[in-house]
């Protein structure tokens, strides 16, 4: 057997696991689900399983492949015995990665799409024939009312203020002139809110947008106005393009094959050196302008506390398989990462900071995301699977750089997508080489094309095939996966090869009781737990 390449360094494994593991699970899929299932409770589930289950699985995975130095199929007979029924869980995990990838490599072809539309500009104006019919439309027409409702409210004049109190529902009794003032000027906020509650906001929609059509600047105005309704269609119009989709799905799988059968992963791991830090200090950048240009903060409220209406239990599930998706676990892809890691590195030390990255990353995603949502007052169309499409390029193009802001922010969240497609095909890869004996570059081009037709369905269906493959997948697969390996790193696997990696200077020894102890009996309790509630709900 030859001796394995090791990680040169410890920061290098740290960000080969941290790539993997931050991808579209963080940018794209956290905070669309976290939207769709209202916020507030489901973020704290997460969190929870994050921290309950995510953590001593990460640390579980790593370990093993330390300890063996091989990947899922060799850990799981080193540590369980040859005949071990624990091996067929790096089928499940082949299995697992070939209908993951499928898909998200159409979403990581979105990105792809984004880039070329911030190279043509089409961020920074509406084009002069979608802009009539955006204006003409239901929903653009609704579009420039609000505004015009908005911005020109506190300019009425008294009688006018005094209807629109009479309409909103807040003038009661008869007040002296004075007190008028005072309660619209309090309500101003409101008011708009108040009105399209009342179904007046038609009416009054009507006259303050005269008003501003009369103005010098009204074609600029109108510009904005429809800013977000233009990239709400634009995206829309995009899923619609099947051509569109496939070639970007092919592009993709193209690069992740290259890269695979070319052995120039080690290059793309040194890479992250700079794209990791890039990428963080643009989220970072975003969260906080985000966070500033929401007065209101209503993103930050709507992430704490949310719309409880919006959570089943469902939701619960989609927390939990969300755990696992985000940290690239219960498929073994940890255990692969484990085996190339130096003597150096500390199993244990290193999960705590990989999982906190991959954390941070979500929420500050979410923080970046939903702050633009209110403020712009967009109206992401059902569930939302576009909010990271839809909502930042309104922000990014107000920046110096214009396109080239939109440009970078898309290219990054490309190259988050392929360091985790990277470690996703590796699964099928490794199996390949290992198992049925092929050379890697015959192993990459026969997995990469499997993969790419059982993503034409994905890229075709978007919305039926695509969100059923993804619930099974990630809520179901990678889930039983994950309790796959907490059973056997908890009950069969040999103990001390995994105990060894909690002797280590800042880690407590109860630390390792703790650890086994919901790998052993809380994780199969809490298993049994939340899918025997889906399935009672269910039925
Ligand atoms: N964690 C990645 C993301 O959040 C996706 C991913 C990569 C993955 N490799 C995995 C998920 C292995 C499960 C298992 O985008």
């Amino acid at each position: 057997m030859s001796k394995r390449e090791h990680w040169s360094g410890r920061i290098l494994f740290i960000l080969a696991a941290a790539g993997s593991a931050i991808g579209l699970g963080n940018l794209w899929k956290f905070p669309y689900i976290s939207w769709a299932n209202g916020g507030g409770l489901f973020v704290l589930l997460y969190i929870f399983f994050i921290i309950l289950l995510g953590l001593p699985i990460m640390i579980s995975e790593i370990a093993m492949g330390k300890a063996t130095g091989t990947g899922p199929a060799g850990a799981f007979r080193a540590l369980g015995g040859q005949k071990t029924p624990f091996r067929f869980v790096g089928y499940l995990g082949v299995a697992t990665a070939l209908l993951l990838l499928s898909y998200y490599s159409v979403v990581a072809g979105w990105s792809l799409e984004y880039t070329a539309k911030a190279i043509g500009g089409e961020f920074e104006s509406i084009p002069p024939a979608k802009l009539e019919q955006l204006a003409q439309s239901e929903a653009g027409i609704q579009a420039l009312q609000t505004k015009a409702l908005k911005q020109e409210i506190a300019f009425a004049t008294d009688s006018q203020k005094e209807e629109i109190l009479r309409d909103s529902g807040l003038l009661q009794a008869n007040l002296r002139d004075d007190e008028m003032q005072i309660l619209f000027r309090n309500s101003a906020e409101k008011i708009p809110a108040l009105l399209l509650e009342k179904g007046k906001a038609d009416e009054w929609g009507t006259i303050f947008l005269n008003k501003v059509q009369s103005s010098e600047d009204f074609v600029a105005w109108r510009q904005e106005a429809l800013k977000p309704l233009h990239s709400d269609t634009m995206f829309a119009d995009f899923l619609s393009d099947k051509t569109k989709l496939i070639t970007w799905h092919s592009v993709i799988m193209l690069i992740t094959i290259l890269i695979v059968a070319g052995g120039i992963k080690g290059g793309i791991e040194n890479a992250m050196k700079i794209f990791m830090p890039l990428l963080f200090i643009i989220i970072i950048f975003l969260t906080i302008n985000s966070l500033l240009l929401d007065k209101e903060q209503e993103g930050l409220r709507f992430l704490l506390w949310g719309d409880p209406s919006r959570f089943s239990a469902k939701s619960i599930v989609e927390a939990l398989g969300h755990a696992f998706f985000s940290l690239s676990l219960g498929m073994g892809v940890m255990i692969t990462y484990g085996s190339y890691m130096g003597r150096g590195n500390h199993a244990v030390k290193d999960s705590i900071w990989i999982v906190s990255a991959d954390t941070f990353v979500s929420i500050s995603a979410t923080l970046m995301i939903f702050p633009i949502i209110f403020v712009y007052g967009m109206q992401p169309t059902s569930g939302g699977a576009g909010i990271l499409f839809t909502a930042l390029p309104l922000e990014l193009v107000k920046f110096p750089g214009k396109s080239l802001f939109v440009f970078i922010f898309y290219i990054l969240v490309f190259i988050a997508a392929i360091t985790s497609a990277i470690s996703l095909i590796e699964v099928v890869v490794t199996y390949l080489i290992d198992e049925k004996k092929m050379k890697r570059y015959h192993a990459a081009l026969s997995a990469g094309i499997f993969i790419y037709l059982l993503g034409i369905p994905s890229a075709l269906w978007i919305s039926g095939f695509f969100t059923r493959l993804d619930f099974l997948v990630s809520n179901i697969l990678l889930p039983f996966g994950g309790l796959l390996i907490a059973i056997f790193a908890g009950w069969v696997a040999e103990q001390k090869a995994i105990e060894n990696e909690f002797h280590a200077k800042g880690i407590p020894a109860w630390t390792f009781a703790v650890y086994r102890f919901v790998l052993r009996i809380i994780t199969p309790v809490l298993f049994a737990a939340v899918f025997g509630h889906l399935l009672l709900s269910a039925g």
